[in-house]
């Protein structure tokens, strides 16, 4: 699609978003529309669990404006930094084919946006639809605030008659002191503690803290006002739940509503009817509740599964005052002001684990054997020279750094499978960007890979997926999609011990390609090298960190199932 250039010129629409207002998708036209959006990073204080601290904002709320589109549609958006730090925005889920350069990932796809920059995203929605969201690829910039929605409207969407309204719910784990104070604690050669505690669960950006436990001198206001969905008795409603945490493995549910799940990351699946969500970070699922109980309060419960969280007394924040049950309120029309007596549901999943393949059938539907390893390898970025400029200036993708975690992919519609073993405690969400993948086989410890299990009749499509403790995991895609695409555990804290790789991805086609100036100028621009922002400090990677190997890439495998 070609850009017309007299619209170029639109103003940009400055958004916010009111999380709690129902809405329907955007009017259907038989043409492409371009959404010009406006996103302002700035600081700003907020208490969205009673407690003030520094909120790195876009157009200074959090969460972040939900921005949307109808499939097909071009998002032109422009990304004005008044952080004081660098910053970049991804978006996560989007395919971005033939933008890699807009992917937003420092250090692979660009260069940060300096300070006082303004930087234009600009890409297609394609053919997808569902449920995404943005954050920032920044460093940890993103458990400080930026993470907003990112909703696709469809027109040809299946399940269009069986709701009324829409609502969207992030939700996210909070921590009261800022990445800038927390990582540098965190990944100091000393540090024997575990994954930050944070202090509040928050669904949709709000959330309840015992002041009790705020330090003196800090500003905390008890009873913290709860996220309240309003209902009407007897409509429905689609629920577009994004997990968009730096750590927390949530349970979603509502009292006495059953799911009626019908999307994951923006495939359509065979809806099934489920009490509680298990939801890890990166995920996204859509869910229609109908309004048929008795009008009154019911609880939503957006819980971070602490039974998935290991804390010693040397982990940062260990005696946080977290209350791990966070509470919002479904209220029904013509309900009394009181609170809700609701009863929540029983829980039947397995801990700490994707939900059962069996909910996530999808209604739609070579072989060289290389190794690979990631062994001890944590991934440095070279942000002032990332990954794809390197291939474009045609530097062979064999030698690129070591520490960069290169999965070179050459053969254009290819079939690659990845088979990843997990040599660690804990689980890892992974997410890859640039593709959806089919999830092949998910297997515990001692769980080895065999062909033989893998499920090829009906693999779960989805972008992010939990890899068990000690377990393994085998994914397939197609490599039709030149680029640089990250490929990474989603647990933040993992991000900056370094456990990212890069798909490098047909550089034969890639390195033909050319960067907008735009982009490219934004490595001229950069003075984060030399000038080191207290607030976001760079990596001390000297402490080695990589629990997971890849044990074998398969490429041109003749069939994808
Ligand atoms: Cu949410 Cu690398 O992405």
């Amino acid at each position: 699609m070609k850009l017309n250039l007299k619209k170029r010129h639109e103003p940009f629409k400055f958004i916010q978003t009111d999380y709690f207002k129902p809405f329907v998708h955007l009017p259907f036209t038989n043409k492409s529309v371009t959404r010009y959006y406006q996103l302002t990073l700035k600081k700003v204080k907020l208490s969205p669990d009673g407690f003030e601290r520094t909120v790195w904002s876009v157009n200074g709320q959090y969460p972040a404006p939900i921005i949307r589109a109808n499939k097909g549609d071009r998002m032109i958006i422009n990304v004005e930094n008044r952080f004081g730090d660098p910053a970049a925005v991804h978006w996560h889920g989007m395919l971005q084919h033939g933008t890699n350069w807009y992917d937003g990932v420092p250090g692979q796809t660009q260069c940060p946006i300096p300070n006082d920059v303004s930087f234009i995203y600009n890409f297609t929605t394609g053919d997808q639809h569902g449920t995404f969201w943005y954050h920032s690829h920044f460093m940890a910039q993103y458990a400080d605030g930026l993470r907003g929605a990112l909703i696709v409207h469809d027109p040809d969407d299946p399940y269009l008659k069986e709701y009324d309204y829409e609502y969207v719910i992030t939700l996210s784990d909070w921590h009261h002191r800022t990445t800038g104070e927390i990582l540098p604690n965190f990944i100091s050669p000393t540090y024997t503690g575990r994954r930050p505690v944070p202090d509040s669960p928050l669904l949709s950006g709000r959330g309840r803290y015992n002041c009790n436990g705020a330090p003196d001198g800090s500003k905390c206001k008890p009873n913290a006002p709860l996220a309240v969905y309003n209902v009407k008795k007897n409509k429905k409603y689609r629920f577009r739940i994004i997990n968009s945490a730096a750590d927390a493995f949530f349970i979603f549910s509502i009292d006495e509503h059953k799911l009626k799940l019908i999307e994951s990351e923006g495939i359509y699946i065979k809806p099934t009817i489920i009490e509680k969500l298990p939801i890890n970070v990166g995920q996204r699922y859509s869910v229609i509740v109908n309004a048929d109980q008795p009008i009154g309060k019911y609880w939503i419960r957006a819980t971070i599964d602490k039974r998935c969280v290991l804390i010693n007394n040397a982990t940062i924040n260990f005696n946080s005052s977290i209350d791990w049950n966070g509470l919002g309120i479904l209220k029904y029309e013509g309900s009394k002001n009181d609170k809700p007596k609701s009863k929540e549901f029983v829980e039947n999943f397995k801990i700490c684990r994707d939900l059962d393949p069996k909910h996530l059938t999808s209604s739609t539907q070579g072989d060289g054997i290389v190794k690979a390893v990631m062994n001890n390898s944590s991934f440095i970025p070279q942000f002032n020279d990332p990954t794809i400029t390197k291939i474009i200036r045609h530097i062979p993708p064999e030698e690129l750094p070591k520490e960069q975690n290169s999965l070179i992919f050459d053969n254009k519609n290819g079939i690659v499978e990845i088979a990843l073993w997990n040599n660690n405690t804990d689980e890892h969400p992974f997410h890859m960007h640039g593709h959806v993948f089919g999830v092949m086989f998910v297997g515990e410890k001692n769980e080895y890979p065999d062909e033989k299990k893998y499920n090829k009749k009906n693999p779960v499509i989805r972008d992010n997926v939990t890899v068990p403790g000690f377990g393994y995991l085998v994914i397939r895609f197609i490599a039709d999609n030149p680029g640089i695409w990250a490929f990474h555990c989603h647990i933040e804290w993992h991000v900056e011990l370094g456990l990212v790789l890069q798909l490098v991805e047909l550089p034969s086609i890639l390195m033909n390609e050319t960067i907008p100036n735009d982009a490219s100028s934004l490595c001229f621009k950069n003075d984060y090298q030399k000038k080191r922002n207290p607030t976001t400090p760079f990596h001390n990677r000297e402490r080695m960190f990589n629990p997971v190997i890849i044990n074998e890439i398969r490429r041109d495998i003749n069939k994808i199932r």
